[in-house]
């Protein structure tokens, strides 16, 4: 009964799509005004409705969605590039990149209002350059969110899923890596610039996926590795950690999850 009652909800919430509007305003309804800062960034809608099937017969290893007993402080610093963020290490509630602009500064079709960290602006521009002359649109749909913003977020998706449907698809805050001001949740005019949903079955996605690197963008929560990550699969959500580090990891054959913590 609850299952079908929650399946009813999840699929209400899909039909409804709400918008990056109705987004805000949850989240800034639960949000300590007084602590927001200039730059509050959304909420992710994934639906678990909405994931493959192969991803889901690869996740089901126990309880691959729950944190770890102890919660340890990151061992880098947020500004290092190769942080290892996760449901184990957690930054510090004070934590917020002190170089933030406008994502639109990298020349991408639809990235204002969204903030990202100065250092990745080139490649990210790069990125786009490259992407339109493989006939590709992207767009932005979230970038940094502070760490009262991922209150906010995390909240919106327990009141919607409970904690273990939530812990699936959104970080606790301080897990999430879009308070590095280095992650980018990437759409495309292919799916209307929506966030999540169906991005997996855009050209961008897979431009992406076997392009970004040579940007220093890398995917961090790849379909498969769901018991690895922590995450249900995000074709959207990528990471910038350099292109060195990018090429290095590409070269690996690891993914991101494994590759920063064979360097924290
Ligand atoms: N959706 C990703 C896991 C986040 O909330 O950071
Ligand atoms: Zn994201």
């Amino acid at each position: 009964m609850k299952t079908t009652f929650l399946a009813v909800i999840a699929f209400l919430s899909t039909s409804l799509r709400l918008t990056p509007d109705s987004a805000i305003a949850i989240a800034q309804k639960n949000e300590d005004k007084r602590n927001l800062p200039i730059n509050q960034q959304i909420v992710e809608y994934t639906q678990s409705t909405e994931i493959k099937p192969s991803v889901i017969s690869t996740s089901n290893t126990a309880k691959w969605w729950r944190y770890t007993k102890e919660i340890k402080p990151a061992t880098r610093s947020g500004d290092d590039q190769l942080v290892l963020v996760n449901k184990e290490y957690q930054l510090p509630q004070s934590y917020a990149p002190s170089d933030l602009v406008l994502a639109s500064n990298a020349g991408i079709r639809k990235g204002s209002g969204y903030y990202l960290r100065n250092i990745l602006i080139n490649d990210l521009r790069n990125l786009v350059n490259a992407a339109v002359a493989d006939s590709i649109d992207l767009s932005i749909v979230s970038g940094y969110r502070s760490y009262n913003t991922q209150v906010a977020t995390y909240n919106h998706w327990v009141s919607i899923n409970g904690v273990d449907g939530a812990d699936k698809i959104s970080a606790r805050p301080g897990h999430s890596q879009h308070q590095l001001g280095t992650a980018v949740d990437f759409s495309s005019s292919e799916v209307a610039d929506g966030l999540g949903g169906s991005f997996y079955t855009t050209r961008a996605a897979a431009w992406l996926y076997a392009n970004s690197w040579k940007y220093g963008f890398v995917i961090s929560y790849p379909s498969g590795y769901e018991s690895t990550t922590g995450y249900s699969y995000e074709s959207w959500h990528y990471r910038y950690i350099g292109v060195a580090n990018a090429q290095e990891m590409h070269g690996s054959g690891m993914i991101l999850e494994v590759y920063l913590d064979s360097k924290n």
